[in-house]
């Protein structure tokens, strides 16, 4: 099974590699720096984006935040995690990120090479993502019944994560054992992470898919098409609602009237020990732009006003079951206490 020849980020040469985003599927350059605010921008304009790679990067960020530093090292640390602790709200892999390499620095600030204590951090963060990741799909494999036809939303794959993914590796995974025939991908509007990014994963692994607009899910749904909705989460508070890319909350309610299983696939590490439910989420709004425009051309009038979240929470009882590294729970979700 080919994995594709691409990948999400790479540490190379004390320098970040990442693939730019924007640009898939048409082009695919990838962009070196070394520069923790040319990450942070890279953050906010979704040239790397999903939530646990979002927290890879910032670890990675943060840590050249101090490279070449002799004497501030820890007020500009300290600058470096609130530039990107700014860049996105939803992802809470962003912030956990941070509090990881905030404790990384507590302890070892007077060693004798911070810059490489803290990279060390954070290569180890990308590495248990992508461990993660490969549980996640070994986990995601018990909720297949039959081959079955499966419907996401987003981008949820190696784009996504340090790994294959989280709703990406379940469904990698299960078509590597033969129990996915055909995988429907939301476009997702505005920014179109389904048409764009999980259409060029799929093709790379080989699986099966076409894209439909957003709005077709119902009509797919009804007709009997699917028999599988899984994506990924941003955030899942500690009762199990969870935030995800606008259309989600959508898709489980449709998932729910048609009787068909919806399941979220995460890493722990989305799991937000401080959120105790979906009304705590601080929801993302983006630039109206993102809604009058595709792929900078305009389709409407620029001065119209347009509705621009960027997630939306779905209920706990909406999910029949929560993809994680450790297993698949199911409602109530309370239990979903981890370190
Ligand atoms: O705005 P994005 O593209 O960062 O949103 C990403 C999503 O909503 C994904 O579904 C989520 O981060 C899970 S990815 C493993």
């Amino acid at each position: 099974m080919t994995n594709g020849d691409y990948f999400s980020v790479k540490f190379k040469d004390d320098k970040l590699v990442y693939l730019d985003q924007t640009k898939l599927p048409l082009v695919e350059e990838y962009v070196e720096t070394d520069d923790y605010e040319r990450i942070a921008l890279a953050i906010e304009r979704l040239e790397v984006r999903g939530a646990p790679l979002i927290g890879i990067c910032a670890a990675y960020a943060i840590a050249l935040s101090v490279k070449n530093d002799s004497q501030n090292i820890e007020s500009d640390f300290n600058k470096a995690c609130e530039r990107i602790q700014s860049t996105r709200p939803t992802a809470v892999n962003l912030f956990w990120a941070i509090e990881e390499m905030k404790n990384t620095f507590q302890v070892n600030k007077n060693s004798e090479n911070i810059y490489k204590t803290l990279l060390d951090r954070a290569i180890k963060i990308h590495n248990q993502d992508e461990g993660y990741c490969r549980k996640i799909g070994y986990h995601g494999l018990s909720i297949f019944k039959i081959k079955s036809n499966v419907l996401t939303h987003c981008n949820t794959g190696k784009l996504a994560t340090g790994g294959d993914g989280t709703a990406f590796s379940v469904i990698k995974t299960a078509f590597e054992n033969g129990l996915v025939n055909h995988v429907y991908a939301d476009e997702t509007r505005p920014l179109l992470q389904g048409s764009r990014l999980t259409a060029f994963e799929l093709d790379k692994c080989g699986i099966p898919f076409s894209i439909q607009t957003d709005s077709s899910a119902a009509e797919l749904l009804k007709q009997g098409k699917v028999d599988l909705v899984i994506t990924g989460a941003d955030r899942v508070a500690l009762n199990g609602d969870s935030a995800n890319k606008i259309g989600t909350y959508m898709l489980a309610v449709l998932a729910n009237y048609h009787n068909i299983p919806f399941y979220i696939a995460a890493p722990s590490t989305t799991v937000a020990k401080q959120t105790p439910s979906g009304k705590e989420i601080e929801i993302e709004y983006r630039n109206k732009n993102e809604v009058l425009f595709i792929n900078q051309n305009q389709i409407t009038h620029q001065n119209y006003d347009a509705s621009t979240p960027a997630f939306d929470v779905t209920p706990a009882h909406l999910i029949t079951g929560i993809i994680t590294e450790e297993g698949v729970y199911t409602f109530p979700y309370n239990f979903l206490v981890v370190d």
